[in-house]
């Protein structure tokens, strides 16, 4: 039997998650909703936005799909899951209840606690009085980082250099923020970042290749946090060790413990790491596939993510193969100029078709529409990521930045020293 699959979502994140998909023999059809230019090219898109869940739960009735996998965590945080649950649609996603993981970073704090997983100190503070004595506590007069508790798409947090800084930061949170805010008041951090991701029905795992993002806007680690400038895969920060050590102190304890406290995971569970001179330790949960990491990790690893995707919502994953990482992919973000700030967009998008016959190059589309004339034109932040492959690093490297440069659009915007870092070139 071929399934029928919907995808929650229009990103690149979700380009890659149905690239994947209709790599699987038993996947025949995949509809997207609301999807984007490139992902229409795999999939039937249909405008139900992420955030009309009756609309996507009709949808998903209405075409007789098989699976649901959501790719954002803003529906799965507002009961997406929840509701296919009741209407006896299988999903590929949490609960609203397991992903608060994610969507409290208290919540997601205490079962950290609970399950004796590796973080950096923390106190949650509910005014201005309570969050100075946490600052206080916490980092003295040195520094500390301030958390908004709820979802903030990465532009939650605070990372303080002293208890200065630290207070005004913290007086614009609540000034800013609703009444009964809560904010997270956490010990810094210091040590190279990794993006873990992996699969979980609620009980088994399934570890994927470990990748690193580059949050912030400018070369070098300069200017403001973004959704992610770019990223790669793998990375010798973590070797089959290390992996299997994160595996046994962060990700089983928080399988466990999730599933001991009655709300299992189902879906993506990706731990955002410092590997600190003390070993690795979560900088925060996520209850998703990570953007852009998914665009690198999911073309090098060998599997079938139908089969995956189905056994994660039919609690089967022990009966499935363990994925296995193959080669290396290097993603570069094309942004907006002005990106994370104020940008324009409607410009037309140049070299599309030539990086569309290269083998070794993959470009998924976030932030692209296509206009009246039938061109495709930039409508996002982040407008696509170009993904170079290879045997290496060294190759994807070179593979993905002779494309990105020959893809071009009014205003465009990227990162020179995507994985350069491991690379030592450019
Ligand atoms: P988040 O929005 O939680 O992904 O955090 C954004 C960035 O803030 C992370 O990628 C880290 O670089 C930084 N960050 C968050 N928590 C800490 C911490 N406890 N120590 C140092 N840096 C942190
Ligand atoms: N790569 C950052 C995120 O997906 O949250």
């Amino acid at each position: 039997m071929t399934a029928r699959v919907l995808v929650v979502g229009g990103g690149g994140r979700e380009h890659a998650i149905a690239w994947k998909l209709a790599r699987s023999p038993g996947v025949g059809e995949i509809v997207c909703a609301p999807g984007n230019p490139g992902l229409a090219e795999l999939a039937e898109c249909v405008p139900v936005p992420v955030s009309d869940l009756d609309g996507l739960v009709r949808l998903a009735t209405d075409r007789k799909v098989d699976l649901v996998v959501i790719g954002p965590e803003d529906p799965l945080a507002a009961g997406l899951a929840d509701q296919l649950d009741a209407a006896g649609i299988a999903v590929f996603g949490h609960t609203a209840a397991a992903a608060r993981i994610e969507s409290s970073k208290s919540w997601s704090k205490e079962v950290m606690a609970a399950a004796g997983i590796p973080t950096a100190r923390s106190l949650v503070a509910t005014d201005v009085a309570s969050g100075r004595r946490a600052i206080a506590e916490i980092g003295g007069d040195g520094p500390v980082v301030i958390k908004a508790d709820g979802l903030a798409a990465g532009k939650g947090v605070v990372v303080s250099g002293d208890r200065a800084e630290a207070e005004s930061a913290l007086a614009s949170f609540f000034n800013e923020g609703a009444p009964g805010q809560t904010v997270v008041i956490e010990e810094r951090l210091t040590g190279p970042e990794v993006s873990i991701l992996l699969l979980t029905d609620g009980e088994t795992v399934r570890m994927l290749p470990p990748s690193c993002d580059h949050k912030r806007a400018f070369d070098g680690d300069q200017g403001p946090n973004t959704g992610g400038m770019g990223v790669y895969t793998p990375t010798a920060r973590v070797d089959a060790a290390l992996l299997a050590r994160i595996e046994e102190t962060i990700v089983r304890p928080a399988v466990r413990e999730m599933a001991r406290r009655g709300t299992p995971l189902r879906g993506v569970l990706y731990p955002g790491l410092m590997l600190t001179a003390d070993g690795p330790k979560v900088i925060e949960f996520n209850c998703r596939f990570g953007d852009p990491e998914t665009q690198v990790v999911l073309p090098t690893t060998v599997g079938d993510l139908g089969a995956w995707a189905m056994a994660v919502a039919n609690g089967t994953l022990a009966a499935t193969p363990m994925p296995t990482g193959s080669g290396a992919a290097v993603g570069i973000a094309l942004a907006s100029g002005g990106y994370p700030g104020t940008y324009e967009t409607g410009f037309p998008i140049r070299g599309l078709e030539d990086t569309a016959a290269d083998p070794d190059v993959i470009v998924f589309h976030a932030g692209t529409r296509r206009a009246g004339s039938g061109e495709i034109v930039t409508a996002g932040g982040r407008v696509l990521t170009v993904v170079g492959l290879g045997p290496d690093l060294v190759t994807a490297h070179a593979r993905a930045y002779e494309a990105a440069d020959r893809i071009t659009f009014a205003g465009k915007m990227m990162r020179t020293d995507i994985a350069a870092a491991e690379v030592a070139v450019r």
